[in-house]
């Protein structure tokens, strides 16, 4: 029996999107477009679970339902309550309603999400006499982008942001976001074989992400709640299919790992938080990045050094120069990729980068950086 397919849309952060499309498409997405902060794809819900579960470069998994215009607010109103609400979810569910609004005609986003909700509780009271309630922590999301006067109302099926691996119980002072972590690790290009080292590690985000991806682990493995499983057409079978054909393909060989950092304090947290992800692969080195030594003849670094914004930096000329003596003088046969939103200090290292890609940490325009440091190594 052929099942539905749907259009899915997969939010992620700038940057990343042709990293997510190649992780939509091994995991079976059809038809994969690429868009900005997002990737479309064609599936059945049993893909909707997988990208859910497995793509590591996902922030959301929306599921468009339905669109059109709206010059003003009870347009609004009306194309919402055009979707059959009770056909995805029942009365007993919670929800929440999240609005994007870029259009001139509406400026005050609560006010939106007000409208959506009064479209969705009067529909559901004129077929039942009641209505589902409103919670912040609700059972399913209900995402409403409105750009100029054309609106797409979705299902958001992953509820809380899909960053969100549920491991990292607390972060060091400048935390990189998982997704962007992985999404590093990726354009690195990195073989997942070997030696990977981030020498200024923080609470380990890179690094886990790093171990999660080379021994197969499914980045949701420890979150047990989507929005998805609030859904009608939920199938708890399908999904437990799904988590089980995950878990058959993880594996226990793992590269070398290391995650170094200057600050104990700091070490400590990444080690617990590996700990509650039940990552035993990474060795935990505490020391200060100048005095380092690689202990491979070659190897791949990818870091995240302070930027001198969130975690201040007394000299960062003189602290980027320093890192590209180190890498110059003692790695050769290495590369190293570096994150970074100081772009002075970053051409400070010294090497001439082999790429420069554009990324966002947070609000802070970064470049990830590429240097590869080989015999008679080119100097800038
Ligand atoms: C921006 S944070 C890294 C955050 C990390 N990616 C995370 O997700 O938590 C920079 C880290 O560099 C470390 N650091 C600064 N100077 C260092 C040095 N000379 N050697 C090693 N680590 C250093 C800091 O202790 C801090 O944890």
């Amino acid at each position: 029996m052929a099942t539905l397919q749907r259009r899915f849309l997969v939010k992620t952060l700038f940057g990343l999107e042709s990293v997510l499309a190649d992780e939509i498409r091994s995991l079976g997405g059809s038809q994969v477009e690429e868009h900005n902060r997002a990737v479309s794809t064609v599936g059945d819900m049993d893909l909707c679970y997988s990208l859910n579960y497995q793509c590591r470069t996902a922030l959301a998994v929306l599921m468009p339902l339905h669109e059109g215009t709206v010059p003003d607010e009870q347009a609004l109103y009306d194309l919402v309550k055009q979707v059959p609400w009770w056909e995805y979810f029942s009365l007993d569910k919670t929800f929440i309603i999240d609005v994007v609004s870029y259009a001139d005609q509406f400026t005050n986003s609560h006010f939106l999400a007000l409208k959506c909700k009064d479209a969705i509780v009067d529909q559901f009271r004129e077929k039942y006499n009641r209505r589902p309630s409103i919670s912040k922590g609700a059972d399913i999301k209900i995402n409403v982008f409105i750009k100029g006067d054309h609106c797409i109302i979705s299902l958001d099926t992953s509820g809380d942001s899909l960053f969100k691996r549920g491991y990292r119980l607390q972060t060091g002072r400048a935390p990189i976001n998982e997704v962007l972590a992985a999404g590093l690790i990726y354009l690195s290009g990195w073989d997942q074989k070997t030696p990977l080292v981030d020498p200024m590690c923080g609470s380990g985000t890179i690094i886990m992400e790093a171990a999660l991806m080379s021994s197969r682990v499914a980045p949701q493995k420890g979150r047990d709640h989507f929005s998805f499983m609030h859904l009608n057409s939920f199938e708890r079978d399908r999904w437990m299919q799904i988590r089980e054909k995950a878990h058959d393909a993880e594996l226990s060989n793992t590269p070398s790992l290391i995650g170094r950092d200057l600050d104990r304090h700091t070490l400590n947290l990444a080690k617990s938080n590996a700990a509650n992800a039940m990552i035993t692969s990474i060795k935990w080195e505490k020391g200060d990045f100048f005095n380092y030594r690689p202990q491979s003849k070659n190897g791949v670094m990818i870091f995240n050094p302070p930027y001198d914004e969130r975690m201040p930096l007394q000299d960062a000329i003189t602290f980027y120069k320093q890192i590209g003596d180190v890498l110059k003088t003692h790695f050769t046969g290495w590369e190293a990729w570096i994150i970074s939103s100081h772009l002075q200090a970053v051409k400070r290292v010294g090497l001439k980068p082999s790429r420069r890609i554009p990324l966002f940490n947070g609000p802070l325009e970064c470049r990830f950086v590429h240097f590869e440091m080989y015999e008679g190594t080119r100097a800038k």
